[in-house]
């Protein structure tokens, strides 16, 4: 079996676009794969959330996963900062970690030119804690976005040189995993191409019924098709990208047929996809807001979760100093 890891940023509610996307490929591989999920909160620290945030955010972010479908009992989900022993390995890879190459990092160049007055060795060394997170599981496959393969990159080249350097063969490749077909893109409802929290036209797994039927019935048409089988323009076809995913085939199979037609009616369409994205989100949103006050089921989450990885992370760890040569 292969081991897949995944690590999510912690900030942000999630919306449909994420749960559409990657979500649902975390949920059906962790039934097939040993997976390994965690919340970066150290990751988290560069840059300087305040105590309550830290934590607030971790939480919110684990009950959004939870409540979206992620099974403890079926892969390893924890808080990066409850498996201390990432940190070791941290500095180990840190020692062979070369200045150049971690200035010439992309996210690196980009931080600096965003954050001038916080350039922070934790934000030049960050793919170094990322090699860390995927080496301590020696993890077969990352599942990553594009803005991550140099990341993953870094990780194989600290990967190799470790073993180069004390002639061993210990930590394998860490390949990227592309979902492929299955990586459903979820556009906007402003007609633009991306559903994002930045691009502020998001829906919210949490948000409440009333406020995800004002934010369909304010998405963007236009002055209806002049005719038969027209091509869609771009607003049109990001409801019906979303329907394909939220509403039942015969809704649209109708609704398609309607438009090639030109007998659609925009209100219709966006009602019938205002219900639909309702139903699909109402039982994420009961349980998110169940298990926001189950303090007691999360503490319970997150204990397992930190006992299964830092098991595993151990023994990484009493190889790794083994071969570098220290005592165990
Ligand atoms: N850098 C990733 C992001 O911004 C998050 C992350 C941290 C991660 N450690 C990881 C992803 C390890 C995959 C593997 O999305």
């Amino acid at each position: 079996m292969e081991t897949v890891l995944s690590g999510i940023r912690s900030t942000g509610n999630l919306h449909i676009g994420n749960y559409f996307g990657a979500l649902r490929n975390f949920i059906r591989m962790q039934r097939e794969n040993n997976c390994y999920f965690f919340i970066a909160d150290y990751h988290s620290l560069t840059t300087h959330p305040n105590p309550e945030d830290l934590k607030g955010s971790a939480r919110q972010i684990l009950v959004e996963y939870l409540a979206a479908g992620l099974d403890p009992d079926q892969c390893t989900l924890y808080l990066q900062s409850d498996v201390p022993e990432v940190l070791e390995l941290y500095l180990f890879l840190n020692m062979n970690a070369y200045l150049g190459e971690l200035e010439r990092c992309t996210s690196f160049k980009d931080k600096v030119r965003q954050q001038p007055e916080n350039v922070n060795a934790g934000l030049l060394t960050y793919p170094t804690l990322m090699a860390a997170d995927i080496l301590i599981h020696r993890a077969d496959k990352v599942p990553v976005g594009k803005d991550q393969e140099q990341h993953l990159e870094m990780t194989r080249t600290f990967a190799n040189r470790f073993n180069r350097m004390y002639k061993v063969d210990y930590f394998k490749e860490p390949q990227a995993y592309n979902f492929g077909e299955n990586l459903v893109k979820i556009p906007g409802l402003d007609g633009s191409l991306k559903m994002g929290k930045s691009e502020g036209n998001a829906i919210y797994l949490r948000d409440e019924p009333a406020v995800i039927r004002k934010k369909v019935m304010r998405a963007k048409t236009d002055q209806g098709p002049t005719q038969e089988n027209q091509e869609k323009s771009q607003e049109i076809q990001n409801l019906f990208t979303i329907m394909k995913q939220v509403s039942a085939p015969e809704t649209y199979a109708y609704f398609d047929e309607a438009y090639n037609k030109c007998t659609i009616r925009y209100g219709d369409l966006k009602k019938q996809l205002a219900e639909d994205i309702v139903s699909c989100c109402e039982p994420i949103r009961e349980r998110i807001l169940e298990l926001s006050q189950n303090e007691k089921r999360l503490d319970e989450v997150m204990d397992a979760g930190a006992e299964k990885a830092r098991a595993n992370a151990r023994k990484t760890i009493r190889d790794v100093r083994e071969i570098i040569g220290f005592r165990n």
